[in-house]
């Protein structure tokens, strides 16, 4: 390598860490430990014969098209699903295709956002805690980070009030408010739909842009969703991210952005330069996949799979975690947060975990501040419900033993 590298790389490369949670995974990818810190979906969740056939299918009769480059604005036949059959429809939401572009995943709709908004030195508002990937994307263009805690409805409005008062004396204008509303990653809160009033009304007064991301929303377990901050905002002053990961699989890279179509026309321009087109092939094969009523009756069985894993695991934390550790039981999403007594690290503790055969993520790493050290995220979509309570088993052995 040529030498003093290290003077020549950018100042947002400088910027970047290196993510707490791809640190820890690598612990935890020997075969015997019960890993409940990914993210990840269940495979049982794919579904992989409809695929098969839709793929097929596709292959005889428009293979010349999907093998192709894209347009950068994403298949028009997704484009037109989404915007009609899930926001027209279901969301009650009257964007037309000019309002949707569709992106690399949500990942890349979250880099694509910090490179159209953030200056290095900007700063975000996000909830504390929050998801990682949305620190990481944003810190990446040098944001700086002012959180507000969340309480059992979400991000708490008087705490937002608060700092954007502080903020405005200091001459100080936020360039958005970041919020995951919908079975948050990592706390798995819900916005309750008084909050979201709240929040719109706060942000509106002080002329600032909310970025609403939303993977989890399709996978409600009871109960019935809020409607979109998106939804219920004037138009412009909300960017809604959605994603097939969650409901289809991660392996597509498929996600979009809904906004005004100023915005979506900046996503474009940032997204020509990033990749020039999502793959049009796995595009085309989710459209298809949607157009032949495939996606309903499959995120029902995934939320049914997913309802008893959360059953699972909440069970069996009622039955072996000791007094004092807590937890809120959420409605839907993948993961379940756990707050441990004040004396217990939960940095410190994770070799014990995996000397134990458990694998969690770390709570701090998804406060922008460093704080959280006695919480902890845990996913159940993706362990067995045997893997479950064995793994909850082996973790409450290892809080009782820091006790
Ligand atoms: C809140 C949130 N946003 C975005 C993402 C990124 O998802 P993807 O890039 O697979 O769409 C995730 C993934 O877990 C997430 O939890």
């Amino acid at each position: 390598m040529i030498s003093q590298i290290e003077e020549t790389y950018s100042t947002s490369i400088r910027n970047m860490k290196r993510s707490v949670i791809r640190e820890l995974l690598k612990l935890t990818s020997q075969p015997d430990i019960i890993s409940f810190a990914g993210g990840l979906p269940s495979p049982e969740s794919f579904p992989v014969q409809e695929l098969k056939q839709v793929m097929m299918e596709m292959m005889d009769t428009e293979a010349a098209e999907v093998l192709q480059y894209g347009t950068t604005e994403g298949d028009i036949e997704l484009r037109r699903h989404l915007v009609e059959k899930l926001y027209n429809a279901r969301e009650n939401m009257p964007i037309t295709i000019n309002n949707l572009v569709i992106t690399t995943a949500s990942q890349q709709a979250l880099d694509l956002i910090g490179k159209i908004f953030i200056d290095p030195g900007d700063e975000v508002i996000c909830g504390a805690p929050t998801y990682l990937g949305g620190i990481n994307a944003f810190a990446a263009y040098g944001a700086r980070f002012r959180t507000v805690e969340l309480d059992s409805e979400g991000m708490r409005s008087d705490r937002l009030v608060q700092l954007l008062d502080t903020m405005k004396k200091a001459g100080r204008r936020p360039k958005f408010l970041y919020c995951v509303p919908d079975f948050q990653n990592p706390t798995g809160i819900t916005m309750s739909h008084e909050r979201r009033r709240q929040i719109i009304e706060i942000a509106a007064q002080h002329n600032l842009l909310i970025i609403e991301d939303s993977p989890y929303r399709e996978l409600r377990f009871e109960g019935e969703n809020p409607p979109t901050i998106y939804s219920m905002a004037k138009p412009g002053n909300v960017v809604l991210l959605g994603t097939v990961s969650k409901i289809l699989c991660p392996s597509f890279r498929i996600g979009w952005v809904v906004g005004c179509e100023e915005l979506v026309d900046k996503i474009v321009v940032a997204k020509q330069a990033a990749d020039l087109c999502t793959s049009l092939f796995t595009q085309r094969i989710a459209a298809r996949y949607m157009q032949k009523g495939y996606m309903v009756p499959r995120i029902n069985k995934t939320v049914a799979l997913y309802r008893e894993k959360r059953d699972a695991m909440v069970n069996a934390f009622e039955e072996y975690m000791p007094p004092g550790v807590t937890w809120v039981k959420p409605t839907g999403g993948l993961f379940l947060f756990l707050t441990v007594p004040e004396s217990i690290d939960c940095q410190e503790m994770f070799p014990k975990a995996i000397a134990e055969k458990v694998a969690y993520v770390i709570g701090s790493a998804f406060y922008p501040d460093g704080s959280g050290h006695n919480t902890m995220r845990l996913n159940f979509s993706f362990s067995s419900k045997d893997q479950i309570v064995e793994g909850v088993r082996r973790l409450a052995k290892v809080i009782k033993s820091e006790l």
